[in-house]
């Protein structure tokens, strides 16, 4: 088969990136341009704000990522978008941006689901992989564990059933002033605490599920800091980050550790933001030894248009192209 290079436009929510992708896996460019410091100021992401943005930028990404990949416009064979889930307005950015680039150089346009573009992170990274494996993705919109049983081709195990995990940093983050996105500096106060200093629940459920609930260990954890605001007591940072982390990742492990006795297999990749977490890594690479883990580059973690472009390649291969009346699905399910 003919090499097939994909631009891909990823813009769900504050990142503007924009990818070329050769036959799904070998990276020719990746431009991730962050707004991380814009939305600082306002403690999360403003979602006007960051439409705006995307389409102050857009143009001068595509053009950097055509540069470092060193092709031509009309070398590229297909055009990618995520279409959701994600913010409105963001998405229509990129969505319809790829749109009217698919139609004026005549090229087959492709809409791509966000989920599906961080499980697909892993291609890139290892070259080797292919399904079945299982997939958690665990990223600031979502916390969700399935198979892989076929390229494209997924079955759900099991989600949250509240807050996504990533979420829940970031919420514990802003209570303790820490800057947004949490996860990053919740991991890096950890470092200095201990995570047993502070016993936070762990979340359970009535039935036998596999789901996952956040929603309540976030609870326990701002009551804690709240009581301790109350009493005028000072807290210490580093073993509330040390023990909520410890908590959040105990409480992943232990349901897939259920999952693997369901299941079988041998394989778990994991990604989305959160997974870029080196306590993650540590604790599932030491707990989980009988299974290969997999767990991409910081830069794959986090959102960026590649993923996008790897699994726009999969797709398009099993279902074709999408048409012009494909519109943006903010809330889309997995
Ligand atoms: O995948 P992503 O970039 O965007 C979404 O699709 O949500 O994930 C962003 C999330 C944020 O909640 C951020 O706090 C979290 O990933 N995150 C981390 C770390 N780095 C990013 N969470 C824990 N530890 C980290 N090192
Ligand atoms: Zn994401």
């Amino acid at each position: 088969m003919k090499d097939m290079i994909v631009l891909s436009i990823e813009t769900s929510c504050d990142e503007t990136s924009v990818a070329i992708v050769k036959n799904g896996r070998e990276i020719l460019s990746n431009k991730i341009l962050s707004q991380i410091d814009i939305h600082n100021e306002f403690g999360g992401v403003v979602p006007e704000v960051a439409s705006r943005k995307h389409l102050e930028v857009i143009n001068l990404v595509v053009d950097e990522a055509l540069k470092e990949a060193e092709i031509k416009l009309n070398d590229v064979d297909l055009i990618a978008a995520t279409y959701g889930p994600g913010l409105v307005g963001a998405l229509l950015v990129g969505l319809q941006y790829a749109k009217g680039l698919s139609y004026a150089l005549n090229k087959e346009f492709i809409g791509v689901n966000h989920i599906e573009g961080h499980i697909s992170s892993c291609f890139l990274e290892y070259k080797e992989l292919s399904p079945p494996f299982m997939s958690l993705v665990i990223s600031g919109g979502h916390t969700i564990l399935l198979n892989v049983v076929d390229y494209g081709v997924y079955e759900k195990i099991a989600e949250t059933r509240d807050d996504a995990i990533g979420e829940v940093f970031d919420k514990i983050a802003r209570k303790l002033n820490l800057s947004y996105p949490g996860g990053p500096n919740i991991e890096r106060f950890a470092k200095d605490g201990d995570e047993n200093s502070i016993k936070f629940p762990k979340s359970k459920f009535e039935d036998d599920t596999l789901d996952f609930s956040y929603s309540g260990l976030k609870s326990s954890v701002l009551n804690y800091i709240n009581q301790n605001n109350l009493n005028k007591i000072d807290i210490n940072k580093e073993n509330v980050c040390a023990s909520f982390q410890k908590t959040a990742v105990d409480m992943l492990i232990q349901n897939i550790e259920k999952a693997f006795n369901i299941y079988g297999g041998s394989k778990l990749c994991i990604v989305g933001g959160v997974s870029s977490n080196e306590y993650l890594k540590n604790r599932f690479k030491s707990y989980f030894r009988d299974v290969e883990i997999y767990i991409p580059s910081k830069i794959l973690c986090t959102d960026n248009g590649a993923m996008i472009a790897s699994a726009a390649y999969y797709s398009y291969i099993k279902n074709g192209s999408s048409d012009y009346t494909l519109n943006v699905s903010p809330n889309i399910k997995f």
